[in-house]
């Protein structure tokens, strides 16, 4: 069917003290913005029309991927004027109307909507909620059915601040009516504005039918002003996304404190610990342990992991391995199946083969490490020379002792030996041992007396 949405996104978003527009503020690694055009796509709308202000750049940079029309709202004389803005970009037809600051709408809610609208005949259909804290918001004015008007919170008298019905933002009229009154609009308000939500009461006083399809679900309505309702709508979808992933089948300990991207998949048997992050394209198999405190951010993590107290990007670890606590491991990490990333261990672009163990303290950095390889505490691969970055090959059944240096560029080969406190330059030969320490002397009872003193 043809149908427009507009989008209204020009505002200038002063309540929320930002250097960003509040469209483009992320929540669960989405873009406010792309929560409504991902809500418009589904509906099957054939032409989406985002109205943006002068300084719209960047949000049509960040929704390149999406087939838009857009129009321009300059100055910003209201959410009427902005329709206004966007009129000669629609097609002839059902036009729903959203602002770009609500994205907690259900499509569900937006097809009762349309399916209500043509089953009343209405020329107009307006989206309500009852609100337990109505502040703010533009409250109903009906009579019986047929909706009179919208009262802007600051134009409201006292009687009017009662009413808890309120204006979603949401509006369902055909085109043609929008031609027919956009420039009827009068800005005679309290902010010197032009109101869409006088809409109603030109059609109304017209004796168009008007009609308020009212749901009771307050949280779908939620428009982001501030920064205290971008926290109340991230909770709202923080929510859902967990409650979806506990039908899968994984436990989450406290899921308040759990933020899983739109973006991410997970096992069934995972268990999430408090506080962890998901973001991005992560991918947690079956009856792995996450958490807590973890940050993970584009990363895959294989069966029966663990991963405790720790950071990863752009990582994987294969089934059976174990990270952290507090380990780090940074962009282009790739670690084999019953690996141990330990406790303060970094790993950075590096390949780990299977069974390889890195248990404490220690860099890898630019290295290929391969299996059954054991890596002694405060190991350091040294890869930087102060101007470039070299790398580091460690071959299958290599063991490197405690607080070995590892210049780069350089070879340990298979099943040689680094004895601990060795600073390797040379490539080691399969099965040699690379030894090179400074020998301590023992000075007989040098400590005598010292240690009554200090006493
Ligand atoms: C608006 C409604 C109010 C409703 C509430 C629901 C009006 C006059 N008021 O109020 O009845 O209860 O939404 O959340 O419509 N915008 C433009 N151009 C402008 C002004 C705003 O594109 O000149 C855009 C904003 O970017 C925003 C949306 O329209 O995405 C709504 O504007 P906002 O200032 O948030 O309106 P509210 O005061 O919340
Ligand atoms: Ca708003």
């Amino acid at each position: 069917m043809e149908r427009n949405v507009i989008i209204l996104a020009a505002g200038k978003s002063k309540r929320m003290k930002s250097k960003t527009g509040k469209v483009m503020h992320k929540i669960l690694g989405k873009e406010v913005v792309r929560y409504m055009v991902d809500l418009s796509e589904n509906l099957g709308s054939t032409n989406n029309v985002l109205v943006l202000n002068q300084e719209g750049e960047a949000v049509k940079k960040a929704l390149q991927d999406k087939a838009l029309r857009f129009a321009t709202q300059e100055p910003q004389l209201g959410t009427g004027h902005a329709l206004q803005c966007a009129l000669d970009q629609l097609e002839e037809g059902p036009t729903l109307i959203l602002m770009g600051d609500t994205p907690c709408i259900k499509e569900e809610t937006l097809r009762a909507l349309f399916d209500f609208h043509e089953a009343q005949g209405n020329a107009l259909t307006v989206l309500t909620v009852e609100m337990s804290d109505p502040f703010n918001y533009g409250r109903i004015l009906r009579s019986g059915d047929q909706v009179r008007g919208i009262r802007e919170h600051r134009d409201c008298t006292e009687t009017e601040l009662a009413i808890k019905e309120i204006n979603s933002g949401v509006f369902l009229l055909d085109r043609a009516y929008l031609h027919k009154y956009l420039p009827k609009l009068k800005n005679d308000n309290a902010q010197q504005e032009y109101y869409a939500t006088d809409l109603i009461m030109l059609l109304s006083e017209d004796g168009e039918k008007v009609g308020a399809f009212k749901i009771f679900d307050e949280e779908q309505i939620l428009g982001i002003n501030s920064r205290e309702q971008l926290w109340q709508a991230t909770k709202v979808l923080q929510q859902r996304i967990n409650q979806k992933w506990m039908q899968e089948g994984v436990t989450m300990l406290q899921p308040e404190s759990i933020f899983i991207d739109a973006t991410v998949t997970l096992g069934q048997d995972v268990t999430l610990l408090p506080g962890v992050i998901l973001e991005g394209n992560c991918f947690i198999d079956e009856d792995s342990v996450i958490g807590p405190n973890v940050h993970m951010v584009d990363c895959t993590v294989g069966k029966a992991c663990t991963v405790e107290n720790s950071t990863m990007y752009h990582s994987s670890v294969g089934d059976h391995s174990t990270v952290g606590p507090f380990a780090y491991m940074r962009p282009g990490s790739m670690v084999g199946a019953h690996c141990k990333v330990g406790d303060f261990v970094e790993v950075k672009n590096s390949t780990m083969g299977d069974n390889t163990k890195v248990s404490h303290l220690s860099y890898i950095g630019d290295a290929d490490v391969g299996a059954n390889v054991n890596i002694g505490c405060g190991v350091v691969f040294v890869n930087y020379d102060g101007r470039n970055k070299f790398r580091t090959t460690v071959e299958d059944n290599a063991f490197v002792g405690c607080n070995v240096n590892l210049v780069a560029p350089v070879t340990v080969k298979k099943g040689a030996y680094v004895a601990a406190g060795t600073t390797v330059t040379d490539d080691v030969p399969e099965e040699a041992l690379a030894i090179g320490r400074a020998r301590a002397s023992i000075k007989e009872g040098w400590a005598k007396g010292k240690n009554k003193k200090a006493k």
